[in-house]
């Protein structure tokens, strides 16, 4: 079941379901599973007060069921019955008829029992789908209400978008001030799925053909098409990546669609590169994925209050390594798919650092911050900084 392996084996959201299709049967498993993992918290604790057994004594996979049922129950806005009857049903044949009773007994419970959200902080939480640290965190850097603006979008399921290729003729409704970033129906040839946010970092890039350019950490490669595109073809673009499994995958992306660059495996902190050799280079840095919660919600049940700071320490890392690579009248696009201060506003703080023009979002710090609250996209921080 998908809400098991991505809780308990690491996998994500949006690429199990990426697997599924997008017939009405498909698009029931989304909307339950997003939910369920949206509002994981309190649906725990509405089973809590439903469950004759503490949680953690419930088989694990019995327990997704319920949780799904819940959130369908208390939460989903479908039809609730249907899908919960089904529910009980599926437990009961794969765990047996006494399970089925005991889910069922769950079920009257949780249907019975009004959900009692605390006053305060933590009930705010609770609403936001968040932990209290990550709704204090971003309050302290924005303001409650921006914070709150930027939780509740990302509850939001986001729209299908991909970037659309240049001299490509295919439909899609274009997002305002992002060139090329269209919301798409269905995948087609010449669309890569990729989100605004993401299309603005190639545009923020601004590499020309000719030039000399690297993408730090480029797997799986979105970007790096991106900035094959504007090069058309002329120049030199490397990509690199310190993961050999995500570099081997991103080849065989980026070959299928006709694109040849040469790719690296390489820890960016210490890549095989001269210092001064780049007219750009791309740190699309690893990062916590706070911006991603629309697509990736579990992110936020993994993260821990040193998480934004510990990303922090090695993105300073990455940029100045990058910082190293390009020449002097060159730049760092540094960028980020979160919105901490820590892994945003303080990596280029101090620098010789400024926000990309011409980008739809507001001004964060020595950079710029896109949002689901601010441009319906994902959470992205982007600054081009100077050597
Ligand atoms: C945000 S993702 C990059 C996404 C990619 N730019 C794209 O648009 O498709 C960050 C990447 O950094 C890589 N990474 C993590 N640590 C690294 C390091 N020390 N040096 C280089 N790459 C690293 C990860 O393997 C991951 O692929």
């Amino acid at each position: 079941m998908i809400v098991g392996r991505v809780l308990r084996s690491g996998a994500y959201s949006n690429v199990l379901l990426g697997t599924l299709g997008s017939g009405p049967d498909e698009r029931l498993v989304r909307r339950l599973v997003y939910g369920t993992l949206r509002h994981l918290v309190r649906v725990d604790r509405m089973l809590e007060r439903a469950s004759s057994r503490p949680l953690d004594a419930i088989e694990p996979g019995l327990l997704d069921l319920l949780r799904v049922a819940g959130w369908e129950l208390r939460l989903g806005d479908g039809a609730p019955h249907a899908a919960v009857n089904e529910t009980v049903s599926a437990v009961a044949q794969a765990h047996g008829k006494r399970a089925g009773g005991f889910a069922n007994a769950v079920r009257r419970a949780v249907q019975r029992a009004e959900e009692q959200v605390p006053a305060g902080p933590e009930g705010r939480a609770l609403e936001l789908g968040a932990a209290p640290w990550i709704v204090e965190r971003l309050a302290a850097a924005w303001g409650d209400r921006e914070a709150g603006e930027f939780l509740a979008a990302s509850l939001q399921p986001a729209a299908r978008t991909a970037r659309r290729r240049p001299g490509v003729d295919a439909g899609g409704e274009q997002v305002p001030g992002i060139p090329d970033a269209v919301v798409v129906g269905t995948d087609a040839e010449g669309l890569v799925p990729m989100d605004p946010s993401s299309v603005a970092v190639g545009w923020a890039a601004a590499p020309e053909a000719g030039m000399t350019v690297l993408d730090m950490a480029a797997a799986p490669g979105g970007k790096t098409m991106h900035l094959y595109d504007q090069m058309e073809g002329e120049g030199i673009l490397v990509a690199a990546d310190r993961h050999q499994r995500r570099v081997d995958s991103a080849r065989r992306r980026l070959a299928a669609e006709g694109i040849s660059v040469p790719w690296v495996v390489a820890d960016g902190t210490r890549a095989p590169f001269a210092s001064g050799t780049f007219d750009r280079v791309l740190l699309d840095a690893p990062c916590s994925g706070l911006g991603t919660l629309r697509r990736r919600p579990e992110i936020r049940h993994r993260l821990v209050e040193t998480s934004p700071t510990r990303a922090g320490l090695l993105q300073r890392r990455l940029l100045d390594a990058a910082l190293e690579l390009v020449k002097p009248d060159g730049y760092v696009v540094y960028a980020a798919c979160t919105v901490f201060p820590e892994e945003t506003t303080d990596v280029v703080a101090g620098r010789r650092a400024d926000p990309p023009p011409g980008l739809p979002g507001r001004p964060a710090g020595n950079g710029w911050l896109l949002g689901p609250h601010l441009t319906g996209s994902d959470g992205m921080f982007i600054s081009l900084v100077r050597p």
